[in-house]
Order: structure tokens, then C-alpha cells, then sequence
């Protein structure tokens, strides 16, 4: 358990901007963040960073929360491990109790998987610098490619022994349970029929690279076999699992984030040792997407911190063709790309192994071509004047410049395209209209289908609009979490006989803090909330800020379910949202915030009550259909409540005036 005087100081520290800053490219607007949404494909930002507030709020996933809510669910970080991320980050010294085994065990699934992993990166690390074996044979490799010491250490680099079982049974032994070896894939577990099940180690006799994740954590592995057995896969993966996700992993990301933003430019290699060298090299702006054809997802985790992406590409041919596709996927995503080829039977790996630095920078800068140059090369070598492939080729490009977002770019890079291939520019024009006008078709139909689904959305929220008892409900906790502590003049009609003895409402007031006037309020006519989110959260605020004269609503939220705090959040940042939509441009005020909070207040908690009171006049009304007989009482009762919703209209109106 981490202390609470920890956990306090890890929160009075770290700054919101900053710690989403280091995954998130932000730009600033007004008095908060924007950038492009971390949980959805989006080309115009819509997640929103308040710095004085110290919340987050992404409206296109409608996610939220504060600063650990971020990590937890950016990271995949439980509780604690967001904290001790951020009192790393902001040197904290995290005070801890031990954790009992109960606690271990009680950690979730996909923790034990991260547990699991990360100690199985320790073992191979340690076989590789501690044992004999692992001595004489993994280090020794790595050496011999040309690593150091320290790059070794750095990736976390580690061997697995040539035997059976020995690292399953070794985790076993440390009280790592089989399931998780298994579901990591680290062991492979081979039932037959009539016999017990074996165990073996995936990665025996393998050299290890862990693969981590944008933050550092370990996700899975690759094994690189050590002999020349043609049978054999040269590389073997962990298998995709709950924590590894192949398509959204690029090995290398958590060593280069920095530097990839710093030098606002991205080397994509193929391999782990392509990246290593690379790093070594002093060039540490550089990932792989290993192996795998380039996905959406990757690209997604470099967009966020460039806009531009190098693709270096091996001296054989052979794969070329295929990998093209990846830069349309760059492109699409808005993204500059330039590719870059090494000579003929290098790849980036020996090339900056046989380099120095500098070589390497000045060979990067003089053969890096844009991608239309590129594909442009590609023709000249491979079809030498043949007038049908030069066609097919000029389509290609045409194809690909399609892609790009931006209009003026299509046009220079159409205009680029049209001297490089010597091609009319009004023919390439026209190529570009009639691949538009393709696209256009396909992503209208698309359109289409999604209209439908948005119908239904919209169709809920209008739903959601038209339940009035959630909206006030939802008022409610809003004026709880921004005045709740406040203390504010009400004024209260109070039924009192004049001097001629009739009954009039005079108006009394009183000073009191919002809280207590809203729980009191509603206490009279017990009322109670009737989602479920908003009841919980009620009572806890209630409670938090008769306890608390400093309530604050950051340390609210952190106490908060991810689900209620990303509802809370929404609410907090319905400021932002209207800056967001521009509603500000169109007119479009939103009303109620420009109000005296007191009014506000008894505005809304009126409203409530005569809905209620409706609502419950028209129960009633309904249970008297049928049986004219004896119904006096209830017929009583509705008169009653008829009687007070005159009363609270009355109110109602004295303050909407
Ligand atoms: N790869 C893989 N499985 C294979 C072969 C390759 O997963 N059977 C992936 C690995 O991530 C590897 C990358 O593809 O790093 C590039 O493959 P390759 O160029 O063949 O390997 P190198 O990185 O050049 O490896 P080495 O230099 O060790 O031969
Ligand atoms: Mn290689």
C-alpha cells in the first residue's frame, strides 16, 4: 500500500498538461489543451486538457478524469502504478507498506500479466549476464553484433536457457501461477489425451528482446533463434494477449518518444536489431513496427508526436511493393512521409553498425525521398520505358496523393508528380477527380451507414434530453461540485397569516451554503435520485463537503469509478465543450451559467419538485380509473399535492422573474 501523505503529494505535484504532454501532442487553446483524441481515430481534436481544473475530457470517446484516470486508462495502469508513475516522474519518494499475498493475488488478470512479463524480463536478463550458458552464448552474441553493455542493458535484452521447462518451473517456484505463464504465452501448455499435461517454455534457446509499451511497461517478447535451422522461424513473437497487442505495439516507442517529438521526425525501420543499432548509433528517434505490415493504430502512436514519418526500407527489393501500402496509410493519416533505401544487401542495422554517426545522418539526409520521388524511382528501375507500366505507375502515385487531407498539398504534390513523370498536370488532375470521385461514392456510402448508427445515438440523447429528471439530477451534482462549499443569500416563501387573517407566501431569507440548502431541500421531500451514478455520487459529495471546508474536486474524482468520474468530468468541462463546438460563434449561450448561483439553485431544485409532483399526480390519477367507488383518499391526496405544486410553481416564478 502506498502511504496517503504519498499519494497527496504525488497529486498537489503533477501537472495534468505535463504528464498527458508525454503522450499526447497538445496545442494550446484558450485557457486549455487540445489534441487529437488517444482513444479514437480523429483528425480534429477533440480531446480537451483543462490545466486549471485538472481535468481531462475526451468528447470522442467520452472519457474523462483527472490526472491517475488518464494513466489508468492510457497506460492500462492500476491505481498504484499510476501513482508511482507520476511520483517517478515528479521524484516523489513513494512510501509503501509491503503488500501481503492476499493483495497479490487480488490484483487483476491483466495485472498478473504485466507482473508476469516484466519478471520474465528480469530472468532473461539475468540468465544472459549471471549464468555460464547464458554468458557463453547470448551475450556473446549480442556482442558480436556489435552491441554494448549498456545498449544491452538499456533494451533489457536477456537469453533463454536451451531447456525444457526451466523458466516455467522457475516462475512457478516465485509464485507466478501457470494461467498467466500461459495466457502471456510465455508457456506453452500441451494437453493429450490420457496423459498429464506438459509444459514447456515458448522461447527456449533464444535470445530475448522485450517489446514495451509507450510507457515502459513490459508487454511481450521476441525470441531470435541462435543456429541456422532453415525449419525454424528466425523470430519467434509472444502471441497477441490481453496486454499485447501486435497491431497497436511499436518496438522501441517508449525509447524514442522524446526524441521523436524533440526532432519532430520518425525513423520506421523493420526489426528490433534495426532499431537497436539505430539507438546506439546515437539516432534515437526510431521504431519498428516488427515485422507486421504497418497498421492504423501504429501510425496513430507516432501521429501524436510528429507529423512526420522516415520510412527506411532494406537493400533488397523484395517486400517493397507490399510496403507501399503503409505509406498510403501515413498519408491518410495526414502525415508527411519520406522514404529512404539502404545499398544493396544492407538494412538499417549494418548500415549504422559499419557508420558513424554523422555518415549516417548525411546519408539519411541526402537519400531520404519524398514518397512521390520515391514510387517515381521505383518506376525507372523496374520498367524502363514500358509505356503500360508507367501508366500503372502515375495511377499509383495519383492514388496516393489522393489520400492527403489537405487539399493545397494535393496539389502541389499533383504538380510535383507531373514533372517527375512528365505527365500533363490536367491529366493527372483528372486521374485525381476520378479517384475522388470513387472515394467520394465509397466514403458516402460509408457516411450513410454511419448516419444510421449516429440516428441512434442522436436518438437516445434525445431521449436523454426529453428525461427531465435526469438533466436536473445531473444540474444538481454540477451546482454540488462548483458551489457546493459556497455561501449564498435564499430566499424562502414562507406560508404566514397577514392581518386580516389570510394565508400569504412572504418571502424570508437566509444565509446558507449551497449544499446544505440543496440536501435539506431535498430531504423535505425525500427525495431521492433515481440514477444510479447520481445517487451514489450525491450522497459521497454530501458527505465530502460536510466533512471537508477545503473539498476539492480533484481529490473528489479520484475516488470516484472510471465511469462516474468520466461523467463528472463531462460535466465539469461543459465550458470547454461549447468552446469546443464554437457554439460562442453562433450565438449559441449557454444560459444558466450567467445566473446568480442562488438563483440557479432554487431554480433547479423547484423544477425538480414540481416534476416530481406531477409525476406523481399522474400515478395517482391513473390508479383512480376504473374503481369510481372508493377512491376518496387518493382523490384527498392528489388535492394535496395539486395544492403544493401551486405552491411551488409560485415560488418558481418569483425566481425565474
Ligand atoms: N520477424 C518476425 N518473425 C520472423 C522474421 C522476422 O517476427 N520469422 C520480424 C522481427 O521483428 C524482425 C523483423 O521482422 O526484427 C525484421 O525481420 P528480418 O529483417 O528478417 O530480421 P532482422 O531484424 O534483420 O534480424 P537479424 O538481423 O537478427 O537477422
Ligand atoms: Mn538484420
Amino acid at each position: 500500500m502506498i502511504s496517503k501523505s504519498t499519494i497527496d503529494q504525488v497529486y498537489e505535484t503533477a501537472r495534468l498538461e505535463e504528464v498527458i504532454g508525454d503522450f499526447v501532442l497538445l496545442k494550446k487553446s484558450g485557457s486549455s489543451f487540445k489534441g487529437l483524441s488517444p482513444f479514437s481515430d480523429e483528425r480534429t481534436p477533440s480531446f480537451m486538457v483543462s490545466p486549471v481544473k485538472q481535468i481531462w475530457k475526451d468528447f470522442s470517446s467520452g472519457k474523462g478524469g483527472n490526472v491517475v484516470a488518464f494513466l489508468m486508462e492510457h497506460e492500462h495502469f492500476t491505481y498504484p502504478e499510476a501513482i508511482k508513475y507520476l511520483a517517478k516522474k515528479y521524484n516523489i519518494e513513494v512510501e509503501e507498506t509491503e503488500q501481503s499475498n492476499e493483495q497479490r493475488e487480488q490484483a487483476n488478470e491483466r495485472e498478473s500479466m504485466y507482473l508476469v512479463s516484466e519478471y520474465a524480463q528480469k530472468y532473461f536478463a539475468e540468465i544472459l549476464w549471471e549464468s555460464e550458458l547464458g554468458k557463453a552464448i547470448g551475450l556473446s552474441y549480442f556482442k558480436e553484433r556489435g552491441f554494448t553493455d549498456e545498449t544491452i542493458k538499456k533494451f533489457g535484452l536477456g537469453y533463454s536457457l536451451d531447456q525444457w521447462e526451466i523458466f516455467s518451473n522457475t516462475a512457478i517456484e516465485k509464485g507466478y501461477k501457470l494461467e498467466y505463464l500461459q495466457k502471456t504465452g510465455l508457456t506453452i501448455v500441451k494437453e493429450r489425451e490420457g496423459f498429464t499435461a506438459k509444459q514447456f517454455d515458448r522461447f527456449k534457446g533464444r535470445v530475448m528482446f522485450p517489446i514495451h509499451s509507450m510507457s515502459g511497461r513490459v508487454l511481450g517478447f521476441g525470441g531470435r533463434i541462435l543456429t541456422n535451422d532453415k525449419k525454424a522461424a528466425k523470430y519467434l513473437n509472444s502471441p497477441e494477449s490481453d496486454i499485447y497487442h501486435k497491431s497497436k505495439v511499436l518496438y522501441g516507442i517508449n525509447f524514442a518518444k522524446q526524441a521523436i517529438a524533440k526532432e519532430d521526425n520518425c525513423y520506421l525501420v523493420e526489426g528490433y536489431t534495426d532499431v537497436i543499432q539505430f539507438y546506439q548509433r546515437g539516432i534515437h528517434n526510431v521504431v519498428a513496427s516488427s515485422g507486421t505490415a504497418l497498421t492504423p493504430d501504429q501510425i496513430r502512436l507516432v501521429n501524436r508526436l510528429t507529423k512526420n514519418i522516415t520510412v527506411l526500407f532494406d537493400g533488397d527489393a523484395a517486400g517493397l511493393r507490399a510496403s507501399l501500402r503503409g505509406i498510403d496509410l501515413i498519408l491518410e493519416q495526414g502525415m508527411n512521409v519520406k522514404v529512404c533505401t539502404f545499398p544493396e544487401g544492407e538494412d538499417p542495422d549494418s548500415f549504422a553498425k559499419n557508420n558513424d554517426f554523422e555518415e549516417v545522418v548525411l546519408y539519411l539526409q541526402e537519400n531520404s525521398k519524398d514518397f512521390i520521388q520515391f514510387k517515381t524511382s521505383l518506376l525507372v528501375n523496374d520498367s524502363n520505358n514500358d509505356p503500360i507500366k508507367k501508366a500503372e505507375t502515375v495511377r499509383d502515385i495519383v492514388n496516393s496523393i489522393s489520400k492527403i487531407p489537405d487539399q493545397i498539398k494535393r496539389e502541389i504534390y499533383i504538380q510535383e508528380c507531373a514533372k517527375l513523370m512528365s505527365v500533363s498536370e490536367e491529366v493527372l488532375f483528372n486521374t485525381l477527380a476520378q479517384i475522388s470521385k470513387k472515394q467520394v461514392f465509397d466514403a458516402s456510402k460509408r457516411v450513410k451507414q454511419e448516419q444510421k448508427a449516429f440516428e441512434v445515438v442522436k436518438n437516445q440523447k434525445t431521449v436523454e434530453k426529453v428525461n427531465v429528471q435526469y438533466v436536473l439530477e445531473r444540474k444538481i451534482i454540477e451546482m454540488l461540485l462548483l458551489y457546493g462549499n459556497q455561501e449564498q443569500e435564499f430566499e424562502d416563501l414562507i406560508l404566514k397569516e397577514n392581518d386580516e387573517g389570510d394565508l400569504v407566501l412572504e418571502p424570508e431569507n437566509s444565509e446558507v451554503k449551497v449544499y446544505e440548502k440543496i440536501y435539506l431541500d431535498l430531504q423535505e421531500d425525500e427525495i431521492e435520485f433515481t440514477h444510479i451514478q447520481f445517487k451514489n455520487t450525491y450522497y459521497k459529495l454530501i458527505e465530502e463537503l460536510n466533512e471537508k471546508e477545503d473539498f476539492s474536486v480533484n481529490t473528489f474524482i479520484s475516488k470516484l469509478d472510471q465511469e462516474i468520474a468520466s461523467e463528472i468530468s463531462s460535466i465539469l468541462m461543459e465550458d470547454e465543450k461549447y468552446e469546443l463546438h464554437n457554439w460562442e460563434s453562433k450565438n449559441i449561450y449557454p444560459k444558466e451559467k450567467q445566473k446568480a448561483v442562488s438563483q440557479l439553485v432554487s431554480e433547479t431544485i423547484l423544477t425538480l419538485r414540481c416534476f416530481l409532483i406531477k409525476r406523481r399526480i399522474e400515478k395517482l390519477t391513473d390508479g383512480t380509473e376504473g374503481k369510481m367507488d372508493d377512491n376518496s383518499e387518493i382523490l384527498e391526496e392528489i388535492m394535496n399535492y395539486l395544492q403544493l405544486n401551486k405552491l411551488l410553481n409560485k415560488k418558481l416564478n418569483r425566481v425565474l422573474s
